[in-house]
C-alpha cells in the first residue's frame, strides 16, 4: 500500500506539473506568459495575451489535469486518491520543469474537488464565477473560492477531507503573495486588463 501512495503522488505531480497555460500560448505562437502582466502560468494572465480562447482552455485543463490524476488513480489503486491530488496541486504550484515557479492553484484546486467533494466544486464555482463577475479581480475571487473548499468540506461533514482542504487553500492564498501585496498597494489590475 505504502508505494501506491508514493505512486499516486507521483501521478497525480506528472500531470498537475504539465503548465498548459506556458504550453497553449507557445504553441499559439504568443510567446512566453511569463514575460508578461503577472508573470504567472495561470489562465487569467494567458487572458492578458489577448486571447480568450487560450485563457478558456488554460482553465479547463489546468483544472481536469488534476480531476484525471485522481480518477485515474481511483481505477488504479483505490484509496490513494488524496495521495494523487495533494500530488497535482503541488505539481501545479512547483513544477520541476519550470524550476518549482508554477501556478497559483486556483483552477487545479477545483479539479481536485470535482471527484472528491463535488457539492464543494459546485459551491467553489458559484464563489469563484460569482466574486469574478462582481468585483472583476481574478486574484480576490479566487483566494476566497479556495477557502470555501475547506469551508464546503466542514459544512458537509467531511472530516478527512477539511484539513487537506484547508492545507491546499492555505497553500494557494500562499501563492498569491504578490497579488496580496498589489491588492494593499491598490494596484491589482482587473480582469481583462493586459498590463499591470
Ligand atoms: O488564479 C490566478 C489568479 O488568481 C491571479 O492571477 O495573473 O492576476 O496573478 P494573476
Amino acid at each position: 500500500m505504502r508505494s501506491e501512495l508514493l505512486l499516486a503522488l507521483a501521478l497525480g505531480y506528472l500531470l498537475g506539473s504539465i503548465p498548459f497555460g506556458l504550453v497553449l500560448t507557445r504553441l499559439a505562437g504568443k510567446g512566453d506568459v511569463r514575460d508578461i502582466g503577472s508573470g504567472n502560468i495561470g489562465a487569467t494572465n494567458v487572458l492578458r495575451t489577448g486571447s480568450k480562447l487560450l485563457a478558456a482552455a488554460t482553465l479547463i485543463l489546468d483544472c481536469l489535469k488534476a480531476t484525471a490524476a485522481i480518477l485515474l488513480v481511483r481505477q488504479l489503486w483505490p484509496g490513494t486518491e488524496n495521495f494523487a491530488a495533494a500530488g497535482a496541486l503541488i505539481g501545479h504550484l512547483y513544477p520541476v520543469w519550470l524550476r518549482f515557479k508554477g501556478g497559483k492553484g486556483v483552477a487545479t484546486l477545483l479539479g481536485v474537488l470535482i471527484p472528491l467533494l463535488p457539492v464543494g466544486a459546485l459551491i467553489y464555482a458559484v464563489v469563484w464565477i460569482g466574486l469574478l463577475l462582481t468585483l472583476r479581480i481574478s486574484s480576490v475571487a479566487g483566494m476566497i473560492a479556495a477557502l470555501s473548499a475547506p469551508v464546503s468540506a466542514a459544512i458537509l461533514g467531511d472530516q478527512l477531507l477539511f484539513p487537506m482542504l484547508l492545507a491546499f487553500a492555505l497553500l494557494v492564498v500562499w501563492k498569491h503573495k504578490a497579488n496580496i501585496a498589489r491588492l494593499r498597494a491598490g494596484t491589482e489590475p482587473k480582469v481583462g486588463k493586459k498590463t499591470e
